[in-house]
């Protein structure tokens, strides 16, 4: 059992995908807060460094790495860097995504198909299976990857491919989540709701969804922060949560509860 006092993620090292914006920028600065050692990787460059800046100025350590994740040389060689420069992995947060067009399934492009599929679902694997043979010699790791409330329910919002995608990354939790019990390691899923950043704003612009309907998507009656993401993610890459594994845990105001 794990101990209670300390910050939540100290001595840890942890990687964050989606690491230049909103849920993945948030990730980075609460799990440094936390006290963990951090590889920031996302395609986005100039983003990725901007985050670093964040994390180092505010005392916490960190190296961005430009990462595609649906590239496997470059997702390998992100976890790479990850025991070349700190020793060791011991969390993942898979959070990179994209919502894509927000169009009817009939109208939908099968570039668009494959491109979300690629970034939210295969990305997660790739990063999933480079990680998880670390984390397998070590015998021990901590997994979180991001899905959505569309990972557990049907949106409809003409975003049949990134449910698909969200969908799979639940199921591809679980299934490692078994597969990977027996050498210490979890994996598990966050479910934001609707949280205020550059996909939500994507998909407002796109006339899907308006402000006040994404607010309404919540019980709580407002949009979820990115840091309250982060949180949630952090306390599951952590030993607090050292029993709890094959979760796909919704983190949306109530959004699925009904
Ligand atoms: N914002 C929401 O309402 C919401 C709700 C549910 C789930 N999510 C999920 O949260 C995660 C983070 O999204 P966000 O809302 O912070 O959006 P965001 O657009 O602010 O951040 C997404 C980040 O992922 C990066 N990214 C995209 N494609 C990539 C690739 N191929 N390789 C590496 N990085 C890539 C982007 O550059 C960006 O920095 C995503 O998985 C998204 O699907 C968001």
């Amino acid at each position: 059992m794990s101990g209670t006092a300390g910050p939540l993620l100290e001595g840890k090292t942890a990687i964050i995908t989606g690491a230049a914006a909103g849920i993945g920028r948030a990730a980075a600065q609460v799990f440094a807060a936390h006290g963990a050692r951090l590889v920031l990787a996302d395609v986005d460059a100039r983003g990725g460094e901007d985050t670093l800046v964040l994390v180092e100025q505010a005392g916490g350590k960190a190296v961005f790495v430009e990462t595609d994740v649906t590239v496997t040389d470059q997702v390998d060689a992100m976890v790479e860097t990850a025991v070349r420069t700190f020793g060791r992995l011991d969390c993942a947060f898979n959070n990179a995504g994209t919502d894509g067009d927000s169009v009817p399934l009939a109208q939908s492009t099968d570039s668009n198909w494959q491109h979300v599929i690629d970034v939210n679902l295969t990305g997660t694997y790739l990063c999933m299976r480079a990680e998880l043979r670390v984390m397998s010699a070590q015998q021990a790791g901590s997994v979180v990857n991001t899905s959505s409330i569309a990972g557990l329910v049907g949106v409809n919002m003409g975003l049949s491919a990134y449910t698909a995608a969200k969908h799979g990354v639940v199921g591809l939790s679980k299934a490692a989540a078994l597969e990977y019990a027996h050498k210490n390691i979890r994996v598990n899923a966050v479910c934001p709701g609707a949280v205020r950043t550059d996909l939500l704003d994507h998909v407002i612009r796109s006339g899907a969804l308006t402000e006040e309907a994404a607010r309404g998507l919540q019980p709580l009656d407002r949009l979820g922060a990115p840091p309250e993401i982060a949180q949630a993610a952090a306390w599951l890459c952590s030993d607090q949560a050292s029993f709890v594994t094959g979760v796909a845990m919704p983190v949306d105001g109530g959004a699925t509860c009904g």
